[in-house]
Parts: structure tokens; sequence; C-alpha cells
């Protein structure tokens, strides 16, 4: 009797173990993209969209999306409970479902280097990200890597991409920097206004080994 009731309880956790497995290998994960400039599809958004495409090639189960904040009003204020005033238009309700959405498993924050910081739009996205704090804690333990482009190659990239860090870490996520061989603090892009920016060799090492090491952490993490 002893032994038949072990052989079901093992048999029951056979299946659920080969369930699990199954799930695992069918379940999709998203990375997405978020570019911080206030000029829609310029080097911010180009530099982004190296870091997914090689996100993307991690593994069948991840796919993509780029969020650009250029042209969203965002603002910053409303982070402090005020509310909107009368005929006031803001955009960041838009952004709530898309991050809050499950499949998220990988954040990408981009930003142009502004005097040696992140954009405003990029500090009042990320201020306004508090709601995700209070409310339903959408940002918590997703994998999150950050990515600055400046007009010059050491114009503050570095400092800009650990500022960004220290609001995400403020929201439970799980830091990474680009992967290695690089796997320094995040994708560091040179922007010199001559040529495109995907030819700035090195920053799109950085980018790639970036949109690399998010996906790959964030398999591990969201698929088990
Ligand atoms: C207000 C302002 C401040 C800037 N400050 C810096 C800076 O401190 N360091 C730097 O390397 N580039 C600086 N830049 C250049 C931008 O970071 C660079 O042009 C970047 O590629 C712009 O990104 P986008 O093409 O996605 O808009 C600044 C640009 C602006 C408009």
């Amino acid at each position: 009797m002893e032994a038949a009731g072990t052989a079901l309880v093992t048999g029951a956790a056979a299946t659920t173990s080969a369930q699990a497995a199954a799930r695992s290998r069918t379940k999709t994960i998203r990375i997405v993209g978020i570019s911080c400039s206030p000029r829609k599809g310029k080097t911010t958004a180009a530099s982004l969209q190296v870091c997914l495409e090689a996100a993307e090639k991690v593994d069948s189960r991840i796919d993509v999306e780029l969020i650009e904040l250029a042209g969203m009003k965002i603002d910053g204020t409303l982070a402090a409970g005020l509310p909107l005033e009368p005929g006031q238009k803001d955009d960041f309700g838009q952004l709530v479902p898309k991050l809050s959405d499950t499949k998220v498993a990988g954040i990408i924050v981009g930003t142009p280097v502004y005097f040696g910081n992140m954009t405003s739009l990029c500090k009042a996205f990320l201020d306004r990200c508090i709601a995700f704090r209070k409310k339903n804690l959408a940002l918590s333990n997703k994998v999150a890597g950050v990515l600055a482009v400046g007009g010059v190659r050491n114009g503050g990239q570095e400092i800009t991409i650990q500022s960004v860090l220290a609001a995400l870490l403020c929201q439970e996520m799980i830091i990474v920097g680009d992967g290695r061989p690089t796997a320094h603090i995040g994708a560091t892009v040179w922007n010199n206004g001559k040529t495109p920016v995907t030819e700035d060799e090195f920053g799109m090492a950085t980018a790639k080994n970036l949109g690399r090491r998010v996906a790959e952490v964030a398999l591990k993490i969201a698929v088990t």
C-alpha cells in the first residue's frame, strides 16, 4: 500500500516536472528597450536597436520591442503626487500596461548624455516609475541594463549609466552591465556627428554585449 502510494506520488511529481520542462521550452519572454532621447529615431534609438537585435539572437523564446519616449509628454513633477492640471496631456499611462506585461523580463534604458547625465525626459520617466514601486511592483526582479550615447568618446557615458542604474536599483531590478569580452557597466556609445553611430566599433561591441547579457540573465530568471 505504502509502495503504491509512493509510486503515485513519484508519478505525479514526474508529470509535474515534465510539464514544467515543457513550459520552460515554450515560454517566451520579452526584452524592451526604452529610448529616452527627445529625438525620435536618432543615435540612442539606433544603438538600442543593436542591443535588441543581440538580445533576440540569444534564444528563439525571446522577442524584443523598442519604445521611444520622443514626442511623449511625461511630466516628472506628477511623480510627487500632484494632480494633472486641467487640460494637461500626459502619456505615462500608455507605458504602464506595456511595462507591466508579465512577458517583459528585461529592460534596457537608453539615454543620450546631457551635461554628464541623463536627459530630463529620462529622469521624468524614471521618477514616474514610482507608480510601479507603489502599486504592482512591475519592475521588481526584471533584469535591467543601461546604454548611454554621448557626442564625445568620454563625454560622461559611464556616470550617466550609474545615475540611471541607481533609480533602477530602487525598483528592485536586477542590474547587469555589458557582458564579456567588454564587460563593464553598460553600453557606452560615441556619436561623432559625422558617421552613423553604428560605425562606432567599440560602442557597438558594448551595445551587443549588453543586449546579450540582459537576455541571457532574463532567460535564466524567467524560464526556470
Ligand atoms: C543639452 C545637451 C547636452 C549634451 N551634453 C553632452 C555631454 O555632456 N557629453 C557628451 O558626450 N555629449 C553631450 N551631448 C551630445 C548628445 O549626447 C549626443 O548628441 C547624443 O548622440 C544625442 O542622442 P540622440 O541622437 O539620440 O538624440 C549633449 C547634447 C545636448 C543637446
